[in-house]
């Protein structure tokens, strides 16, 4: 079998076939791992990965964050989710753009998805490219942003959702506050610049929050343009990687009376390149705490900051 890779004919994506990434040789990995970099979101379509093999696989690219994280709109007793749960609020925030883990102190290297199980319509994954959305810009507005840096929090994109429920607890809202990141990010292995932004950004520095809003807003509507957005209509078994140091991504809504259900692996960003500093976010003065599981969370924020 030889590998085959088909560009996806825009500025980002590429769909690998002829592959079993469950059982890849050191050549094979060698070419996706290159892959990767170049296209920034790979599909493999018809992989019926197992749990295994995913997690096997995403850990090739480095320590993980998330190991095995069901994406799903439905709870273990088929029940659909109410916007009463903490987890259909994620879901919506979903269908924003953003860079996974951008509110932690340590932001995400590379995120992996299996589809489960897909809804009749609509529900696609899509992708922007930060990298091209860069190089789009004028020479003025690339001069502007190379100084500017912007929080990121789970407080403020949670808020943005309008969530009647929200207690500001659970993964991502933590004590630590806001983590303060440029605007412009040097990619660690390709040296290639690419706009970090996406729906967790805000509070540029320097910036009125209201100028800091409308910038953030046309500055992420200009990357998801044609011709840098891709996206996959996903079929049950396929599987895709993306980078999330350059690339941002957001799901299509769907119908929530159907189930959709997504394997999520999240690989951890490196220490060197992608932990942040943080700044007092007001919004997490009041976090508390208060079971068990929110504890071991802080646990987990604390280990990725060490
Ligand atoms: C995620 C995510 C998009 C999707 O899991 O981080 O944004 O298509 N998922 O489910
Ligand atoms: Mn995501």
């Amino acid at each position: 079998m030889t590998i085959s890779i088909e560009p996806s004919g825009v500025s980002l994506g590429a769909t690998v076939t002829s592959v079993r990434l469950g059982d890849l040789d050191p050549s094979e990995w060698a070419t996706i791992e290159e892959a990767f970099h170049e296209y920034g979101v790979l599909t493999f379509p018809k992989q019926f990965l197992s749990e295994e093999e995913q997690i096997g696989f995403a850990k090739r690219f480095g320590e993980l964050e998330h190991v095995s994280v069901p994406i799903s709109n439905q709870r273990k007793d088929g029940s659909v989710l109410q916007d009463d749960a903490h987890r259909f609020w994620i879901l919506r925030g979903n269908e924003r753009w953003h860079h996974d883990s951008s509110f932690m102190p340590l932001a995400a290297k590379a995120s992996s998805l299996t589809a489960m199980v897909v809804p009749s319509s609509g529900g696609q994954t899509e992708w922007a490219d930060a990298r091209a959305g860069y190089d789009a810009l004028d020479s003025t507005t690339k001069e502007k942003l190379s100084s500017l840096c912007a929080r990121h929090s789970n407080y403020w994109s949670h808020e943005q959702l309008g969530q009647p429920t929200h207690t500001g607890e659970g993964y991502g809202f933590h004590t630590f506050g806001a983590p303060l990141r440029p605007l412009v990010k040097i990619h660690p292995v390709t040296g290639r610049k690419a706009v970090y932004s996406g729906r967790h950004a805000y509070g540029i520095e320097g910036f009125s929050a209201e100028h800091s809003f409308t910038f953030l807003k046309e500055l992420i509507e200009s990357i998801a343009q044609p011709p840098r957005v891709w996206g996959i209509d996903w079929e049950p078994g396929d599987f895709a990687i993306f980078d999330n140091r350059c690339i941002m991504h957001r799901v299509q809504p769907y119908d929530y009376s159907e189930p959709r259900v997504m394997r999520h692996t999240r690989v951890a960003g490196d220490p060197l390149t992608e932990f942040a500093p943080t700044v007092r976010d007001e919004r997490a003065d009041n976090y508390n705490p208060s079971t068990f599981a929110q504890e071991a969370r802080v646990a987990a924020d604390q280990r990725s900051i060490a």
